[in-house]
This record gives C-alpha cells, structure tokens and sequence, in this order.
C-alpha cells in the first residue's frame, strides 16, 4: 500500500487544511499507516456521515478484540469500557443509561452552576492587564471546573486532576504511541479510576435521579444494570470526553473571532446569535480532527478497496471544510443560514455531552464579546502541535486591553 500522505510531516501539522483540501479533491479515501498498521482516510463530508451511520461500521476491529497499542495495563481497561470503544449490544445498554446524565432535565440542573463558572472564569481574565495566555488562564480552568462540578469532585482540585488527561488521551489518538507514552497512559488511567472510585463511593445515596451522576449511580445501585467498575469508567470518560475538547473549542472560539474582527462585532451588537457562532466554530475548527470506525464488509470506495475489519480514520476536521456539502467552507460566517457539522460525529456514538456543551459555549459567547471587549490575540501564527486526532493550541497568547 502507498500512502499519500504523512501525518508526521510538520508541513502537514502546519496547515492542516491545505492538506484536508488535496486529500478531497485527489485521494477521497487515502491510505495511511497509523500504529504500525495500515488504514483509510476519508475525508469527504458526504462518506463520513454515511459511514458514521452505517449500523455494521464497529468501533472495535471484530467484537471483543482492541488495538495493540493500547497495551494490557489500566490504560486498556480504560479503552475496553468507554463507551466510544464499544459496540452493540454493550454499547445500546451504556448509552441509555449514560444518556440519563445529559437529559434535558438533567443538563437543566447544572445551568446556573455552568454560568457561574465560566462568569468567574470571565471575572479572573478581565482584571488582567497586559498579555497573558489564555489557555492556561482561561480555557484549561474553565473546563476542568465544569468537569468537576459535573461529577461532584471538589473543584479546588480542578487543575491539577485534569492535568493528567493529556497522559491518558495518548492511547484515544491516532497519532504514534510510544512505550513511554503508554506507561504514562496507563499511570493517569490508574489516577482517574481510583479517583473516580473514591468520589463514587462518597456520593452514595446523597444524589436524587435528576442529578447527572445520580442518575448512574441509581443504575449502578440496582445491582443488575452497571458494574461498579463500568459505572467507574463512564465517569471517568466523562472527564476525558469534556475537558480537552472544552478547552480546545473555547480556545478556538477566541482565536477565529479574534482574527475575524467583523464577525467579533456582529456577535457584539447580537448576541442572540452566540448558539449560532459556537456552531461555527465548531465546524470551522472542529476540536478532533479524527474518530476511527472499522469496515463491518469489505467495500470498494472511490476505486479503494478497504478490507472487513480495515480501520477507517474520518476527517470530522476535513469534512466540515468540503465545498461538496458547505458553502464557502473556508470562510468563518457566524450567520449562516444552516449549519450542519460533524464535530460531535452522527449516529450512534453521537456525542452524548452535545447539550452540556452547547449551554458552554452559547453562555462563553454571549457574555465574553460584553465583558472583554477589546479581547485579541497576539500571536502571529498558532502554534497546533503534531498530534493527528486532536489538534489544538498548547498556549495561545492574547491581551484584553
Ligand atoms: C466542544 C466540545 C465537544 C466536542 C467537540 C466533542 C466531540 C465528541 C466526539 C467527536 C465524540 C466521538 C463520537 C464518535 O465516536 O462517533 C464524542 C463522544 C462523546 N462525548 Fe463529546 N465532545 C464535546 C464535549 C463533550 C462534553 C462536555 C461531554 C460531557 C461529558 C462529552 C461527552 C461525550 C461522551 C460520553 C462521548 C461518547 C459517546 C459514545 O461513544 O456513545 N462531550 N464527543
């Protein structure tokens, strides 16, 4: 197999839409070598939706076998009950029970604590003067907090619990895995579960079923629907699903209303249309770039041939930008008239935190444009980082005044 293009090249990870747009146009199923083995990339918006619908596409290579790179340790243990690592019938009873956590009721009940945080989040930025990074002040607190909130974990140790999920989403990439990574992996997978079961085991009885967590653990309690270690690691997914993709969406939301200062000023003078501009920035620079799905039958797309069981890596990034579904892709629009993206994917792995994120980012940008108005960045290109699946800013330097 000749792959078409490399992941590990810095001009890819420089500009990664440039490459998304020749893939489309010349290569719409392109191989590739990830982890030693081979797989497809797709990144026309059409085939990935198709096949993120498509009920035989697994997330598990054939049922009850994982990947080697995630090794045997915790790390693993982790990987095999997480929900995006599961497939039917497994995955149908988790869901509907994790799905009780992000009811509408359920996300009604953490609404004012979620405004309350991102306000004294907002509060602490804008009595800053001079530059500052708002990464670190800003978007890895702000999500880390909500995080906590959302599983009742004490927030004064928002930061440094979070700070270990970095470690733990080295085996969720797609990027290259190294021994070294891995131990790390597996030593935060080790934190998180002996955190989360500590946290579980305090909550007992404390919660009512509107609450998102009580809502697993009266699952958990009845003995016959979730383990205590699956109730444990939907929990700690949680972690892991909201705050690195928190942190790179609000970064995200900063730095493309930053460097579009007309679409700042509309936000600005409506900000009605904040539900709409999170919408945008989602799809105009989606947080993950990657989500592997493997072929449930061999097929034959666009003249490729993929293998049953072939690992198929969807350009969530790389479909939202395609001409072929999206007018003026390339162009940031707060307003346009629909906006149909596959940041949170489609189908059945279909993100479940979607509404908790949605009443993030509609409250972060209906009242941030107000309380710090002359908000900007100041770095004259963002720096990415090489990793394929999630790509995102490290810092990201900006000034409010
Ligand atoms: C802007 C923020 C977010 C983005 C871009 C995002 C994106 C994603 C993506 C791409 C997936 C993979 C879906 C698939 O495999 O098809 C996912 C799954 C998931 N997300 Fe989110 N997410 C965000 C925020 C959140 C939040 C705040 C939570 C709350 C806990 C959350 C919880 C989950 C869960 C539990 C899954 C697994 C669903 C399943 O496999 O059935 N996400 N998300």
């Amino acid at each position: 197999m000749q792959a078409v293009f490399n992941p590990a090249d810095p001009a890819f990870t420089a500009d990664r839409y440039a490459t998304y747009r020749t893939l489309r146009d010349n290569a719409p199923v392109a191989p590739i070598e990830v982890n030693g083995h081979e797989a497809f990339v797709v990144t026309r918006y059409t085939d990935a939706s198709r096949i993120f619908k498509t009920p035989s596409a697994r997330v598990q290579p054939h049922a009850g076998q994982f990947p080697q790179h995630i090794g045997t340790g915790p790390a693993s243990e982790f990987y095999r009950l997480s929900l995006p690592s599961m497939d039917a019938p497994s995955h149908t009873r988790l869901r509907k029970l994790a799905g009780a956590a992000f009811s509408a009721r359920a996300v009604a009940t953490l609404r004012s604590r979620v405004q309350e945080i991102i306000d004294n989040g907002i509060d602490r930025i804008s009595d800053n003067k001079g530059e500052f990074d708002f990464v670190a002040e800003f978007a890895a607190r702000v999500p880390a907090e909500i995080a906590c909130r959302l599983l009742h974990a004490p927030m004064s140790e928002a930061h440094t619990v979070l700070e270990r999920m970095p470690d733990l989403n080295a085996v969720l990439s797609h990027g290259g895995i190294t021994p070294e990574k891995l131990a790390a992996a597996d030593a935060a997978a080790q934190f998180y579960i002996d955190y989360i079961g500590d946290l579980v085991d305090t909550l007992r009885g404390k919660l009512d079923a509107d609450d998102p967590v009580g809502a697993l653990l009266e699952a958990e309690e009845d003995g016959s629907r979730m383990t205590r270690i699956e109730l444990v690691i939907t929990l700690v997914g949680f972690f892991v699903a909201s705050y690195h993709t928190t942190l790179v969406a609000m970064t995200n939301a900063v730095y493309a209303l930053s460097t579009h200062p007309e679409q700042m000023n509309i936000l600005r003078a409506n900000p009605d249309l904040a539900g709409q501009a999170w919408e945008e920035v989602l799809r105009y620079l989606s947080p993950v770039h990657f989500i592997h799905r493997y072929a449930g039958q061999a097929q034959t797309l666009h003249g490729v041939d993929i293998p049953e069981g072939g690992q198929i890596l969807l350009g969530l990034a790389a479909a939202n930008r395609d001409e072929r579904f999206i007018d003026d892709p390339d162009t940031f629009d707060i307003e346009r008239e629909t906006n149909r993206h596959l940041a949170f994917t489609a189908g059945g792995h279909f993100c479940l935190g979607a509404p908790l994120s949605r009443l993030e980012g509609h409250h972060l940008l209906r009242t941030l444009p107000a309380r710090v108005p002359n908000l900007r960045v100041t770095i004259d290109k963002p720096d990415w980082g090489p990793d394929l699946s999630f790509a995102f800013m490290r810092s990201m330097t900006v000034a409010a005044e």
